[in-house]
Order: C-alpha cells, then sequence, then structure tokens
C-alpha cells in the first residue's frame, strides 16, 4: 500500500510545476503528511462550516438554478448556497466565494484565474479517487480524497517541504 502511496505522490506532483525531484528527493507540493497528518485514514470533511455574512444572518436558502457555465461539475451539482458543493470548498479552503470568482460580478463569469485552478483541481481529486476503490466520480459518490483532505481550511496546503516551524518557547 505505502509502495502505491509512493507512485500516487509522484503522480501528484505532475500536476504542481513547482514540484521539482522525484520523491522524496527535491521540492513537493504534496506529500504523505498533506493527505494524512498523523492518521491512517486521511480526512475528507471539514469540522467547522464557513458562514458569510448573509449566512449568519439568517438569509433564506437561494434559489437552486442549475449551472449555466460548468466545464468540469456535472450540470446538476449543487452551487448555491452553504449546504452546496460551493459552501465544501469555501470550508476546505477557509475562503469565502469571492476567493475563486469575482467580487460582485456574477459566478458564472470566469475572471478570476482561481476559478481554472479550482477546476484543475477538481480533475486532480478525480484522478487521486480513481486510485482508490469504491469512489465515485468526483463530486457524485464515495471519495477517498476531497478538496479538505489536503487543503484543512489552508489555500496552500502543508508538505514537509513547505512546513512552517515555530521558534522554540523561550527559556523561563
Ligand atoms: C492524496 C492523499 C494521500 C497521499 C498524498 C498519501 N496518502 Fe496514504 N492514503 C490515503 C487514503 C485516502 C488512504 C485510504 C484510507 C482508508 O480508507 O482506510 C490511504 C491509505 C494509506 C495506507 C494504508 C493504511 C491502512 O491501514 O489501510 C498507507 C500505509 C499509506 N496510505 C501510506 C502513505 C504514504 C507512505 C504516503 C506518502 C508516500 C501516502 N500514504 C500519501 C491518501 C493519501
Ligand atoms: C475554491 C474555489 C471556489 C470557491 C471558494 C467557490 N467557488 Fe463557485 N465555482 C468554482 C468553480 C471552479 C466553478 C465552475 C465549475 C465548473 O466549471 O464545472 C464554480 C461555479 C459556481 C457556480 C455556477 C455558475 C453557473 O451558473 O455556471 C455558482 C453559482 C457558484 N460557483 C457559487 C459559489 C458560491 C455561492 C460560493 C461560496 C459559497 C462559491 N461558489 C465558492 C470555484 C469556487
Ligand atoms: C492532493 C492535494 C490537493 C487536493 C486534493 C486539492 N488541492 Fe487545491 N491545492 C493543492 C496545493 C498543493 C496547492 C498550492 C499549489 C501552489 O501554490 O503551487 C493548491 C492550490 C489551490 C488553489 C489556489 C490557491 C491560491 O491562492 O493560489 C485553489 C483555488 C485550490 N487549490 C482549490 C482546490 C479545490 C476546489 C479542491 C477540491 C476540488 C482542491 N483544491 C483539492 C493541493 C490539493
Amino acid at each position: 500500500m505505502a509502495r502505491k502511496m509512493i507512485a500516487m505522490v509522484r503522480l501528484i506532483d505532475t500536476s504542481f510545476p513547482s514540484s521539482a525531484g522525484v520523491f522524496p528527493e527535491g521540492y513537493h507540493e504534496v506529500d504523505c503528511s498533506t493527505c494524512h497528518r498523523g492518521s491512517v485514514k486521511p480526512e475528507t470533511k471539514a469540522p467547522q462550516k464557513f458562514y458569510n455574512r448573509a449566512n449568519s444572518m439568517g438569509a433564506p436558502p437561494p434559489p437552486q438554478n442549475p449551472g449555466v457555465s460548468l466545464k468540469v461539475l456535472p450540470v446538476e451539482t449543487r452551487v448555491h448556497g452553504a449546504e452546496s458543493l460551493m459552501g465544501e470548498f469555501r470550508d476546505a479552503l477557509n475562503v469565502d466565494c469571492g476567493y475563486c470568482h469575482g467580487g460582485d460580478r456574477p459566478l458564472q463569469v470566469d475572471v478570476n484565474p482561481r476559478k481554472d485552478i479550482a477546476r484543475k483541481m477538481i480533475l486532480l481529486v478525480r484522478q487521486i479517487n480513481s486510485k482508490f476503490p469504491e469512489t465515485g466520480v468526483f463530486p457524485v459518490g464515495n471519495q477517498a480524497v476531497t478538496c479538505y483532505t489536503c487543503h484543512r481550511g489552508d489555500p496552500h496546503p502543508v508538505s514537509l517541504s513547505n512546513l512552517r516551524y515555530d521558534p522554540p518557547a523561550p527559556k523561563q
């Protein structure tokens, strides 16, 4: 299993131009620690929901119109409101909708390059899950790895290559 994981980490590296060298040599955006975080079974669901001002003020749920500009997600994907897949993206990165969308521009507009990065991430999640038994094509069905598995509330996930260390506690 660990051998398969090494091959998977090397394959994931090909999605990140900033990764360099063949794992474990070099710099890697994603390594074992990115998903496992000290646990045999990586987590897939954010423990906290991110609520924006409208959500927290109890605004009524938005109308569930089907997407009109979806290039990779199935057209029937639920994309509106805090309980939608978009809400999961928001929880996974701990950002608001505007982080990937365009401020006050309509949500179907492609002005923010992060939207295309997120599309590539959807394809990456599909590629990773295809390595695990009994998983569906993201976001449909059971998923071994989700956006949250790597991101854990951070737009730039942790790996051993980019881990930040706090200074030692001052001596008493
Ligand atoms: C993209 C996320 C991801 C990365 C990166 C990753 N793993 Fe995993 N790993 C998983 C998932 C998901 C499982 C399945 C857990 C389950 O469902 O039981 C798993 C399972 C395993 C298991 C089997 C655990 C068990 O008891 O069945 C081992 C061993 C393992 N990983 C080692 C590694 C090592 C070593 C690396 C780095 C070379 C690594 N993994 C990198 C996601 C990842
Ligand atoms: C991590 C990036 C990211 C975040 C955060 C995000 N989105 Fe999206 N959103 C996308 C991507 C990527 C697509 C297009 C997917 C595709 O092409 O299949 C999309 C598509 C949509 C669409 C479909 C537009 C249409 O009609 O075609 C809506 C609506 C939407 N998002 C709403 C939201 C809302 C509301 C939030 C906040 C709760 C949010 N998004 C947060 C990346 C994001
Ligand atoms: C296998 C681990 C992994 C998974 C799974 C993953 N990401 Fe990422 N993502 C990364 C890494 C690593 C980066 C940082 C890359 C860099 O800076 O070069 C990143 C960067 C991003 C960025 C750009 C952030 C910025 O500010 O530049 C967005 C947006 C994003 N991911 C969205 C998503 C979404 C949405 C999903 C789920 C569909 C997802 N990611 C799943 C590893 C992952």
